[in-house]
């Protein structure tokens, strides 16, 4: 049955900065205006994970934006240790036996597998190039079908899109959306950008934000004005996704 997510906990900020250093000075800076973290790739190869583990010990919620993908055994025991070590959300590419060891490698454990669809950098040109028949728009259908099928979580996907899947899939499936910017922000290189109150009423249930808050002047009152955004716009669509 579909639960309420506490608004407050559906701004996730992306650490995307260099290095751990800087990261744990945002994360200090931020203090309790955020209580949800992305760690991406490039702070998890420069010794992000053990920052993961803290941000675990200290309360907070982590995203492990991994974007797996490798034979399912491979797959499987690399979910189960992001589980052991107390992520929240996992993201996969969203293939049919990627997305089915994910869901194995995480049983018994409360970490939520997300899978992604097709990059929003890519067009129709891009996957025709990569040998695809199929478009963006019917890529992005079958494989958040495919999501929901393998008994994975939810998808990552633009936000300009949420609307479109939620009618076509459900409340089942969270939907967690980057590209966003409060009205009036630098899109810097997001191509499709929507501001938190328009996401969170498209039926986004959790929204990425980078630069919007990590390059802000003052990140903790940008994050605290998009937090207001988010409880605004969820008092009048609340979240359809458990
Ligand atoms: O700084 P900005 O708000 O644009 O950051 C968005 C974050 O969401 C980045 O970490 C980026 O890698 C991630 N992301 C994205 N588009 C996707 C998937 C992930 O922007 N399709």
């Amino acid at each position: 049955m579909a639960v309420a997510i506490d608004p407050r906990s559906r701004l996730i900020v992306a650490l995307d900065v260099p290095d751990v250093e800087r990261a744990r000075a945002l994360v200090t800076e931020l203090g309790d205006s955020v209580s949800f973290y992305k760690l991406g790739m490039e702070i998890v190869y420069g010794g992000g994970l053990d920052l993961a583990r803290r941000l675990v010990g200290e309360g907070k919620q982590v995203f492990l934006d991994l974007k797996l993908h490798d034979i399912a055994t491979t797959v499987e025991r690399a979910t189960a240790q992001v589980a052991r070590l107390g992520a929240t959300f996992l993201t996969v590419h969203a293939y049919p036996q990627t997305l089915a060891a994910a869901v194995a490698g995480r049983t018994g454990t409360p970490l939520k597998i997300l899978g992604v669809t097709v990059m929003t950098s890519y067009d129709n040109s891009d996957l025709a190039a990569a040998g695809y028949i199929a478009g963006v728009n019917e890529m992005v259908e079958r494989r958040a079908r495919q999501t929901l099928a393998a008994g994975a979580d939810g998808i990552i996907l633009s936000a300009a899109e949420a609307a479109q899947l939620r009618a076509l899939l459900g409340p089942d499936l969270l939907l967690v959306t980057p590209g966003i910017r409060p009205a009036g922000a630098d899109a810097d290189d997001q191509k499709r950008i929507v501001t938190p109150a328009d996401a969170i009423r498209a039926g986004a249930d959790y929204l990425v934000v980078g630069r919007p808050v990590t390059a802000a002047a003052d990140p903790r009152r940008a994050a605290v004005a998009i937090v207001d955004d988010i409880v605004q716009a969820a008092t009048d669509a609340p979240s359809p996704a458990s």
